[in-house]
């Protein structure tokens, strides 16, 4: 099969026009007039990433308009959410700058909800306001059309280039156009990656048909890790896997219920538990049990005791709460803008939310760097608040030069949520801009590393043509594998040994040391994966990305010898919180030469008391 090649010169490249994408552009427009700065994006950006369907709330704002929260406040506040560790830096250097972003928003036509008493936007919640975002996708997708030099839709980046003669340095990427197949070869001097977080990695609590819905997008399939790991870039805080407390069945999300409309949940025989393990809890994992508000990961914690001790379905007693016609509106919209199908599980389950409770459920893990965890990469902070430790040059740089990062890529700065990752997405395009007036010159590529790459990326669609004919039936095959049948094996075994929900986000390090053999194995027959079309290619690649960020995910939950995040992960053989030798960052690199990943620690400085 012959397949066209085209090349792409550009300044910046940007891979992934979600939330941090779209910030990214708009900001390298600004500060980058004169430069060429290309957005490639696997779906249309008009509609992707994990803000599609549109959102309820902008989760991250500080309304310091208002003197409502400080940065110092935010940085508190994700420091004593996150156990203790957080990039104080990067946490501040969004909070500072995240209402001007969202004022953006509403420029852009954002209907944003104001309270009507004090003339301030509406709050869901101390950090969160409400909106009606249906259309807060196409809102911020048409600021970066406008912003970027070229926006390339339905391309899928499966690979990062280096500089032939020093692969320190980012020198563009490769990917495939999903749809016509054309190959395409971005040369650039700096590449922001902004391509979301990571799903079905690990076994989805939704089986059969309905596997495709999970909470995260089911799109956002590990990229911004894959793509930078194999580049070389240092990773941080990996094993800080998300598993979030979801409406049963259609994954609907809580905040509004809890924050909004004070809902209460309780176990199946009517009584509030959250509070009920304190002394427990305070036991096994210190004082972060006395946060206020209570850490996410531990009231997840406090359901899995119910859970365990056979006092579920835990409820949310939506019903106690809608009492008023406003109220109603709420909770159906909450839904309506952003996560639609539970709106469908009510009305095909005969759940009416003003008459009955609904049950609540813990997701299985997802990898993600802007929401309630802070997995990605070990990036540079500002100039004028990074310590040296922090600091290398450009802010939001990874430890690849001219490799930049945002939302969900950048690791240890949670709770950045929608407006966090487009502002993030600003901040690493403002110093890429710089990056590039002082770096002028593209770095080099030859043709054979270009052409191997090629030929690797398209293997699958041979991999099936050679194979094809020794079918032994249906879909099974002696020669390859699909890749849906590819990921149910990582998600079990990820699942199995590596904490999912089957054996409750439970471990231990000779299931984690098994699950790496497995893994390993798996990897092996990463080479007999094939694609019948362009679609299960892109299938393909996907799965490459997921299997490497479920390897780097793996490494670090065996390397963090203690339970730091219970309700997300629990190492059973070190059931405690062990701040003594674990307050730090667990880092890692993998070396693109032999293969090996080298694990390590980092500091974790505190910057604000
Ligand atoms: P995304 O916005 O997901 O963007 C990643 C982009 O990269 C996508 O467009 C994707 O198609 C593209 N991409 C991926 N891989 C590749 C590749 N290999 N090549 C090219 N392109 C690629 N936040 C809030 O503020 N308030 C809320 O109420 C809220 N609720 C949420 C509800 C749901 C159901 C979900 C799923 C998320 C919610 N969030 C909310 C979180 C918010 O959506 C994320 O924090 C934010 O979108 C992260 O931004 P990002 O740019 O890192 O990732
Ligand atoms: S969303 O991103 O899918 O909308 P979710 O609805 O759970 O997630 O969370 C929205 C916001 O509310 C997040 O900032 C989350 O940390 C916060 N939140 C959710 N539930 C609670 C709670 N019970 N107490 C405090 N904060 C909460």
């Amino acid at each position: 099969m012959i397949l066209k090649t085209k090349t792409v010169n550009c300044d910046i490249l940007i891979i992934g026009g979600g939330m941090a994408g779209c910030g990214a552009a708009y900001e390298a427009g600004y500060w980058g007039r004169n430069l060429n700065i290309v957005v490639v994006e696997k779906a249309q950006i008009e509609r992707s990433g994990a803000v599609a369907m549109g959102l309820s709330a902008i989760n991250c704002y500080m309304g310091m308009r208002w003197n409502e929260n400080t940065p110092e406040d935010f940085v508190r506040y994700t420091r004593n959410d996150l156990m203790g560790l957080v990039r104080e830096d990067l946490e501040f250097d969004i909070a500072r700058h995240v209402d001007s972003t969202v004022h953006l928003f509403e420029e852009w036509g954002l209907p944003i909800i104001y309270d009507q008493q004090t003339g301030r936007y509406k709050r869901e919640g101390k950090w969160q306001i409400l909106i009606h975002g249906e259309s807060y996708k196409p809102i911020v997708a048409e600021a970066a059309t406008k912003a970027a030099s070229k926006i390339y839709n339905r391309i899928m980046i499966t690979h990062l280039l280096t500089d032939e003669t020093y692969p320190g340095r980012i020198a563009g990427a490769v990917g495939f156009h999903v749809r016509e197949g054309t190959f395409y070869v971005f040369r650039a001097k700096a590449v922001i990656v902004a391509s979301g977080g990571g799903t079905h990695i690990y076994r989805p609590r939704s089986v059969g048909e309905g596997a495709g819905r999970t909470w995260y997008a089911p799109w956002s399939t590990g990229s911004a890790y894959a793509l930078i790991i194999g580049v070389g870039a240092e990773m941080t805080q990996m094993e800080n896997k998300l598993v979030v407390t979801r409406f049963k069945d259609g994954y609907g999300p809580v905040g509004a219920w809890f924050l909004a409309l004070k809902a209460v949940a309780t176990n199946a025989y009517g009584e509030a538990y959250e509070m009920k393990y304190l002394k427990d809890q305070r036991a096994l994992y210190g004082n972060y049990v006395d946060s206020k508000p209570f850490p996410t990961c531990l009231r997840n914690d406090a359901m899995l005791r119910e859970i365990k001790a056979g006092r579920h379905p835990i409820y949310i007693h939506t019903e106690r709460v809608l009492d008023t016609r406003e109220k109603e509106e709420l909770g159906h919209e909450d839904f309506l803008d952003m996560t639609m199908s539970q709106t469908i599980v009510w009305a095909s389950q005969n759940i009416d939310p003003k008459k009955t409770p609904s049950e609540l459920q813990t997701s299985e893990p997802y990898i993600m760097g802007s929401h309630a965890t802070c997995s990605g990469a070990w990036a540079s902070g500002p100039q004028d608040l990074s310590p040296k430790e922090y600091f290398w040059g450009y802010n939001r740089m990874t430890t690849v030069e001219g490799l930049f990062g945002a939302g969900d890529t950048i690791g240890g700065s949670a709770h950045k949520f929608s407006s966090g990752s487009f502002t993030e997405g600003r901040l690493a395009a403002k110093a890429a801009v710089a990056y590039v007036a002082e770096r002028p010159a593209m770095p080099e590529v030859s043709e054979k590393t270009v052409a191997d790459l090629k030929t690797e990326i398209f293997q699958p669609l041979e991999n099936f043509s050679l194979g094809r004919n020794l079918i032994v039936k249906g879909t099974v095959s002696p020669s390859y594998l699909y890749a849906d049948q590819f990921v149910i094996r990582l998600e079990k075994l990820m699942d199995e040994y590596v904490g999912g929900w089957g054996p409750m986000y439970t471990t231990n390090e000779i299931l984690l040391n098994r699950g790496l053999e497995l893994l390993t194995m798996l990897k092996d027959d990463l080479a007999h994966v094939a694609a019948e079309d362009l679609h299960q290619l892109q299938r393909a690649w996907e799965l490459h990305h997921r299997v490497m960020t479920a390897e780097a995910v793996l490494r670090h939950t065996i390397f963090r010898k203690e339970t730091r995040w219970p309700g997300y992960c629990y190492r059973a053989d070190f059931p405690k919180l062990d701040d003594e030798h674990w307050h730090v960052f667990v880092n890692s690199k993998l070396d693109r030469a032999t293969g090996n990943w080298q694990l390590f620690t980092r500091p974790c400085l505190q910057l604000v008391t």
